[in-house]
């Protein structure tokens, strides 16, 4: 029988496969169904630096305040009042209900005071806190390493207001990643998550208006998180967690095979059902069966740049092969 425990963040789990921060892990019973269905963990959908900020003030208007600079937080919110005490609550009901890890998530922009909520949120009982640091950099008068280093400071922040594990959940839009996880590394965070997957604003030709909508992710993204996870795995010391267009076992395999720790899904599940979680892990289990592999370790980044014998597959090499073999 293939064992499929792992240690991510410095916590054990009973299995590499992760229900992503997402509309369906507000909610107990789909916390509880991950769990029935083979989750190693959960991490709870996150409390926004908005909503903070808004704390006792109707949530759909701070969120059209600030739709310019985080996108992202008005789509994901349901109009409705909700704020950190709920927040604290939702981590409290989930480590009851839950044997699993529970990692709670920050999604913020910027270093602030709600530093104060990560100690918050380790005091309810998080097992790890995910930050999700994003923001819309707009303004061309602020360079690139002006943007990572007050990222770094964000992190920095949280990290040193915790005791529990802190992982961050990046964009892939720098212009040095590897640098930058370099750079998270040194602040003692535990892992990276890549990659969270950006909603971009439509234009609705109709209302003659901007318009946003939540889309669920196709399995051809993952081919981001693989080439990142491929390139970092065994040149920082940090978890990689998988995360983006992960939609059935070989997918999570591959990302396994790259150098993933963990799995994260969010649209899969949100698509098929919590349930399919089932499907994904005993497709894991019968993939290792076959190989004869009887644990995780076994295999996890054999196929990373650091493995393989032609370590350009994972760089610009590839590209040009692939370009100048076509003829249309
Ligand atoms: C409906 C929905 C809500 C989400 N809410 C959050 C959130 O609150 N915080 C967060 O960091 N990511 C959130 N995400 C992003 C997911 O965690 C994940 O990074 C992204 O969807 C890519 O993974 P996937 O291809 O498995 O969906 C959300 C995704 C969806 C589909």
């Amino acid at each position: 029988m293939a064992d499929l425990s792992t240690h991510y963040l410095g916590l054990k789990l009973p299995s590499p496969l992760i229900l992503a921060s997402s509309a369906l892990s507000n909610r107990i019973e789909n916390l509880e169904a991950a769990e029935g269905h083979g989750a190693g963990a959960v991490v709870l959908r996150s409390l926004f630096e908005e909503q903070i900020e808004a704390d006792n003030t109707l949530l759909e208007e701070a969120a059209a305040q600030h739709a310019e600079s985080n996108p992202e937080a008005r789509t994901y919110f349901p109009p409705q009042r909700v704020g950190p005490h709920e927040y604290l609550s939702l981590v409290k009901k989930a480590k009851k209900a839950l044997g699993i890890p529970v990692i709670a998530s920050l999604n913020c922009c910027a270093p602030g005071s709600w530093t104060g909520y990560a100690r918050q949120i380790a005091d309810a009982g998080a097992d790890a806190l995910e930050v999700n640091v994003y923001a819309v950099e707009a303004d061309p008068s602020v360079p690139g390493s002006e943007v990572e280093r007050r990222y770094v400071e964000a992190v920095a922040g949280v990290r040193a207001a915790v005791k529990i594990p802190v992982a961050v959940k990046l964009s892939p839009y720098f212009t040095s990643l590897a640098n930058l996880v370099a750079q998270l590394q040194q602040t003692g965070v535990a892992g990276v998550v890549l990659f969270n997957r950006f909603l971009q604003p439509d234009i609705s030709l109709e209302k003659m208006a901007p318009q946003s909508m939540m889309s669920l992710s196709t399995p051809t993204e993952a081919l981001l998180p693989l080439r990142w996870i491929g390139l970092l795995y065994g040149r920082v010391q940090l978890d990689l967690a998988a995360s983006t267009g992960v939609h059935d076992a070989s997918g999570a395999v591959k990302q396994l095979l790259a150098g993933a720790t963990v799995v994260q899904l969010a649209s899969a599940l949100s698509r098929n059902g919590v349930p399919h979680l089932g499907k994904v892990q005993q497709g894991i289990e019968e993939w290792m069966e076959r190989r004869g592999h009887s644990s995780l370790d076994e295999f996890r980044g054999s196929l990373s740049q650091k493995q393989i014998s032609d370590p350009g597959a994972f760089e610009r090499a590839q590209y040009v092969h692939l370009i100048l073999s076509q003829n249309i």
